[in-house]
């Protein structure tokens, strides 16, 4: 959660330190504040709210300043108001800082500088911090490079860090452990950029360099960076790549929301998941990564897939490819409560993690915990060079490209892509499909994207249903098998940007409890296409509509029994049963889309949310 940017070189900092914090708004925007200065005066400017509030409360004032530090902040310690809002100055009034992360001893730390006389203006734990660092400097009479650095061995919990010194504008200083931080190198280190992640400076320079946990780099204008261990000060040569990211990538492209335009991707997005992997012509599937540990997969006496939202999501509908295709047992587990109930983990498990952001705090720990006791972890990312993707022991891409909206969309029908091909690489060498039902799966994910295109016309249909329910209080999803985790992570996307009260439930289920719910003013959307278990389904509609619920029914094209019982249907072109979660997500995505803009919501950002959650 919340988002750093800096600026250090010969431009002018506040254009780039404001749109790079507008596009790390999704990692937070409670509270947002920037700090500028041209080496003489020093501008602060905070506020709660949006980066759009702050650009209000700095559009009279000075903006001068070659060096900047911005920050938009998910509320950890202290409600979002001016005063928490980063960034945060030391008493001396001589360094600033800007911070990510959590900082979990600073009540000690708080009251041991409040023994020392200082005096706190913010509730937060990154004023207890810069003030530690002041603190370790006097005491120490060193430089602010060795300062973060002592001080930050006494600091426990989580950070990526920009500091400086007012009275040493040329200079940076930027760590962390556990929260993401990228540095951007102008040419002949005449500008340097910090953010969270590379999208502020994408358009100035393609060279960056992500810090590892527990690193420290110093920044200065004409040097070359210098990179060091936080614990021993040892120097680390600094690993620079060369960022594959464009502008476009991370633009609307002409669509009123992110969330709108990553569900129109998907088809582009699930065909450059699987280029390169599924070589239909050959009738293969070629995953590195998969083959490289092939033995690991083989004998695994069971896969357990931790991650967290919708990627946990994912993990649900992969139980069923792998169990169903593969015969390999899988337990799917929240990292969160994964991590904390001591969980037995033998040294043939393979251990799949699955998260967007590669970010995720209790996935990220997950994983750990593990490696530690000897599992192989396999990852499941989205962002190229995320903290998981290099935790783990191995890994696929799932190369959907930035996702922004806060709502994920591509990033879940791109891991389920990733995981069935996985999954049916591991049901043929299992001998559990045979060459030609594999080679007929191959076909058949070949036409997906195509499918998901054809899917998506169904928008206007969508658009009109949501008109009719998006004042509904409550809404109910179900469904069966593959698709029993589609219902619930439709759920969700309704519950998350347009905070109308939604369960999902087994279809099944639906008669030990959520029943009772059911009346004239329910609508209750259900997953209904024909293969999986179509007749059972048929059974609990009709159980709903003697109810006089709602029934908004997900069916497969050419459907007559169910468009005959429900009030409306949406109809997705046919596929085999494993693959119906990439085609009936669409409408369910859309449909909570079309309610939060009716409902005048923040689609992209919905409130108390964040897209990267780095705290437990
Ligand atoms: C947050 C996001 C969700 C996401 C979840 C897990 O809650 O808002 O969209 O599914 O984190 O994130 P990850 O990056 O690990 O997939």
């Amino acid at each position: 959660m919340c988002g750093i940017v800096g600026y250090l070189g010969f431009r002018k900092a506040y254009p780039i330190v404001i749109n790079g914090l507008q596009r790390l708004e999704y990692r937070g925007y409670d509270s947002a504040g920037v700090i500028l200065t041209d080496g003489n005066q020093v501008n602060l400017y905070k506020t709660k709210g949006k980066v759009s509030d702050l650009k209000e409360v700095v559009s009279e004032n000075s903006i001068e300043g070659n060096l900047g530090l911005g920050h938009t902040r998910w509320a950890t310690h202290g409600i979002p108001n001016d005063e928490n809002s980063h960034p945060h100055v030391s008493n001396s009034g001589k360094l600033v800082i800007v911070h990510n992360g959590i900082i979990e001893n600073y009540n000690t730390l708080k009251k041991e500088l409040i023994a020392r006389d200082y005096t706190f203006k913010s509730d937060t734990d990154t004023e207890v911090l810069i003030n530690l660092i002041e603190e370790v400097q006097k005491r120490n009479n060193c430089n602010l490079e060795k300062a973060v650095q002592l001080a930050l061995t006494n600091a426990v919990g989580a950070y990526a860090i920009a500091v400086f010194d007012v009275s040493k504008p040329e200079e940076i200083i930027v760590a962390r452990l556990g929260s993401p931080i990228a540095i951007g190198i102008g040419a002949n280190n005449e500008e340097f950029f910090v953010a969270s992640d590379a999208s502020p400076f994408i358009e100035y320079t393609k060279d960056a360099v992500y810090l590892d946990d527990e690193e420290l780099a110093i920044i200065k204008i004409g040097e070359d960076i210098r990179v060091r261990k936080i614990q021993d000060n040892s120097e680390v040569e600094p690993n620079i790549q060369e960022l594959k990211l464009n502008l476009e990538q991370i633009e609307k492209g002409g669509y009123d929301h992110f969330m709108l335009k990553e569900i129109h991707e998907q088809p582009n997005a699930i065909l450059d998941t699987y280029r390169g992997r599924l070589l239909a012509n050959q009738g293969i599937i070629k995953m590195g990564s998969v083959d490289n540990n092939i033995a690991k997969f083989l004998n695994a006496n069971r896969i357990i897939i931790v991650a967290c939202g919708t990627s946990w999501h994912a993990g649900l509908v992969a139980e069923y490819l792998f169990e169903d295709l593969a015969r390999i047992p899988v337990e799917v587990e929240y990292a969160s409560e994964f991590r904390y109930r001591n969980p037995v983990i033998n040294k043939g498990d393979v251990v799949i993690a699955i998260s967007q952001s590669g970010e995720t705090a209790d996935t990220l720990a997950a994983i750990k915990l593990a490696k530690s006791q000897g599992a192989f972890v396999f990852g499941v990312c989205n962002v190229v060079g995320s903290s998981i993707a290099r935790e783990t022991d191995t890994g696929a891409y799932t190369h959907a490209g930035p996702e922004i909206g806060v709502a994920s969309t591509k990033a879940f029908t791109t891991q389920i892509t990733v995981l069935a091909l996985i999954a049916l690489k591991l049901g043929n060498l299992k001998g559990e499909l045979s060459n030609s039902q594999y080679h007929a799966y191959i076909q058949e994910m070949s036409l997906i994207p195509s499918k998901v295109e054809e899917t998506l016309k169904i928008n206007d249909i969508v658009e009109n249903i949501a008109a009719i329910y998006k004042d509904a209080p409550n809404c109910l999803y179900l469904g069966r098998g593959y698709n029993f985790p589609v219902a619930l992570e439709g759920a969700l996307k309704l519950k998350e940007i347009s905070y109308i009260h939604a369960e999902g439930y087994p279809a099944a289920e639906m008669k030990h409890g959520p029943i009772a719910l059911i009346d004239e003013s329910m609508p209750v959307v259900v997953i209904a296409t024909k293969k999986g278990h179509y007749d059972k389904v048929v059974s609990n509609i009709q159980e709903i509509k003697s109810r006089k619920g709602k029934i908004i029914a997900v069916v497969t094209k050419g459907d007559t029994i169910v468009k005959d019982i429900a009030d409306h249907t949406i109809e997705v072109p046919e596929t085999v049963e494993a693959f119906t979660p990439l085609l009936t997500t669409i409408p369910l995505q859309l449909l909570s889309y079309h309610i939060a803009v009716m409902r005048n919501c923040n689609v992209d950002q919905p409130r108390n949310l964040a897209k990267s959650v780095t705290v437990e």
